[in-house]
């Protein structure tokens, strides 16, 4: 439970940063349920290449695109590993391609998602999520009272869960909750897509995507 403390760093980024870039590991044409794993913002977690090489991330979030719309020439914020502003960003690319081609030639996509809060609908994802242009929306489950598990309590988060997978049109929705006695009960959704961690540099601290693994 202690990663869960360990994701409030970043609420000020997933609160209003919508996009990100996703990487497939696995198989892009059939998405597979996993752990999906924050990099980018740290540096100390390893570079994408070694990331990938674990295999126990079904994907990656390579974090954050700060700018992009309205015609704006799109900007990468990698604040643990390089400056756009300075140009040394140029490697991220050739280790995409280096792991995709590690992995198969399945060819690199790159996915419209969205990180809303549970409360539903988003304040601020709302009309955009409605447009059914999504592909994958990562809920924050975590530090949002109305909707998220708390102790011996499940009532709040399924209830927000079946809203999610009802009306929501995205394709797969993750989560954040680390609970993993709730997944048996989150997988019977079609669009249960797995479970999201911040970050690949905690991850390597704490060991969790690899004790959760197995159920996710
Ligand atoms: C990524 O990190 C690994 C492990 O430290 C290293 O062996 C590898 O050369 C690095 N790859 C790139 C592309 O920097
Ligand atoms: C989006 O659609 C949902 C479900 O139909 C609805 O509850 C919600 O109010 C809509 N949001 C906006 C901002 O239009």
């Amino acid at each position: 439970m202690s990663n869960i403390k360990l994701l409030k760093p970043v609420l000020f980024f997933v609160f209003f940063i919508i996009l990100f870039i996703i990487f497939f590991i696995s198989k892009p044409s059939d998405a597979s349920d996993g752990i999906a794993i924050y990099w980018g913002q740290k540096g100390n977690e390893g570079n994408l290449s070694s990331t990938c090489a674990t295999g126990r991330y079904a994907y990656v979030n390579v974090a954050f695109l700060v700018k992009f719309g309205n015609g704006q020439t799109p900007e990468l914020n990698l604040a643990g590993h390089c400056n756009p502003a300075a140009n040394t960003c140029t490697h991220i690319g050739s280790q995409v391609k280096e792991f995709l081609s590690k992995f198969g030639n399945r060819g690199r996509k790159v996915y419209l998602t969205g990180a809303p809060q549970c409360p539903f609908p988003d304040r601020l994802m709302g009309s955009a999520l409605n447009t059914t242009l999504f592909d994958y929306i990562w809920v924050q489950f975590y530090n949002n009272a109305p909707c998220q598990y708390t102790s011996g309590n499940t009532e709040r988060l399924f209830d927000s869960w079946n809203t999610w997978t009802t009306l929501v049109t995205a394709k797969k929705i993750f989560l954040d909750v680390l609970i993993s006695q709730i997944l048996p009960t989150l997988k019977k959704s079609g669009k249960y897509g797995g479970i999201m961690l911040w970050s690949k540099f905690w991850d390597d601290r704490n060991g969790y995507s690899s004790s959760i693994f197995a159920s996710v």
